[in-house]
């Protein structure tokens, strides 16, 4: 008998219009009105930043949205005091986690949405992700698989990595940046505006929200309404023929 197989239709239509709309107003925002953001929109937008692909289904991010006035007057202060976080509205801390893998990876067979685990599931959560993600005592294991991956990668492809505490921060970034710009997309779509910082003091901000070792900062993001002369600059981008290759 065939194996009956999981079915989730895409929806029928979607409005490209719409949602070009979105991606096309989304500006990096350095001035914004004293407008507050509704608590339900702010978390509508949480909700489908937490939508966003991620490597493994792992979910490595973490929001911390700043509530406290004197948090967020250190915040802004460790934000170099830019604009457009001594504005915004709110300011979230986008978060990446490099060893809460362990426990996701727990609580995916405990959470697993239907009746039963499948077997891949199971053996990719209970064994592979193990295999895959730690990388042992001062990154002995990570060593020991990029061995094994430079041998096994002369005659097979395989994977070339997380091995060591930077590859892991790198896996962490990835996903974690993907939701970012999820937040910011959803932010858009309800008539807010955002600007992603980097330019920040991370150790200050770790200090502040008292974050765990393995925890680092992606970005800061301020929100809240686009004031009139919010956006400093007409929008650059190069030549699509510079960036996009068929090959
Ligand atoms: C990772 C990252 C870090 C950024 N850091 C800052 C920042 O610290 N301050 C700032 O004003 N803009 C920052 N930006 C915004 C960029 O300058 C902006 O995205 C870019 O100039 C393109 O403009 P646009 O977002 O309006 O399309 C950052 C953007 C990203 C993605």
């Amino acid at each position: 008998m065939a194996k009956e197989r999981y079915y989730e239709p895409a929806p029928d239509h979607i409005d490209v219009a719409e949602f070009r709309k979105v991606v096309d107003s989304r500006r990096s925002v350095r001035k914004f009105t004293d407008k507050p953001i509704p608590a339900d929109v702010l978390n509508d937008c949480l909700d489908m930043a937490l939508l966003a692909p991620n490597s493994s289904n792992l979910q490595q991010w973490e929001f911390y949205v700043v509530k406290s006035p004197d948090k967020k007057a250190k915040l802004v202060e460790a934000c170099l005091n830019q604009n457009a976080a001594g504005t915004a509205a709110e300011l979230i801390v986008i978060v990446a986690r490099t060893t809460s893998w362990r426990e996701h990876a727990r609580m995916t067979l405990e959470q697993w949405p239907q009746p039963t685990v499948p077997k891949i599931v199971q053996d990719y959560y209970g064994r592979l992700a193990l295999f895959y993600y730690s990388q042992g005592p001062l990154g002995s294991w990570g060593l020991v698989k990029r061995g094994i991956a430079q041998v096994a990668g002369l005659f097979k492809p395989v994977p070339r990595g997380p091995f060591s505490a930077t590859d892991m921060k790198v896996w962490a970034a990835k996903s974690v940046s993907l939701a970012s710009e999820n937040l910011m997309l959803a932010l858009r779509a309800h008539g807010f505006d955002s600007c992603p910082m980097e330019g920040f003091d991370e150790v200050r901000v770790k200090r502040l929200l008292k974050l765990p070792k393995d925890a680092f900062v992606v970005m800061v993001l301020g929100a809240g309404e686009r004031a009139k002369d919010g956006v400093y600059y007409p929008r650059l981008r190069f030549d699509r023929r510079r960036f996009v290759h068929e090959v």
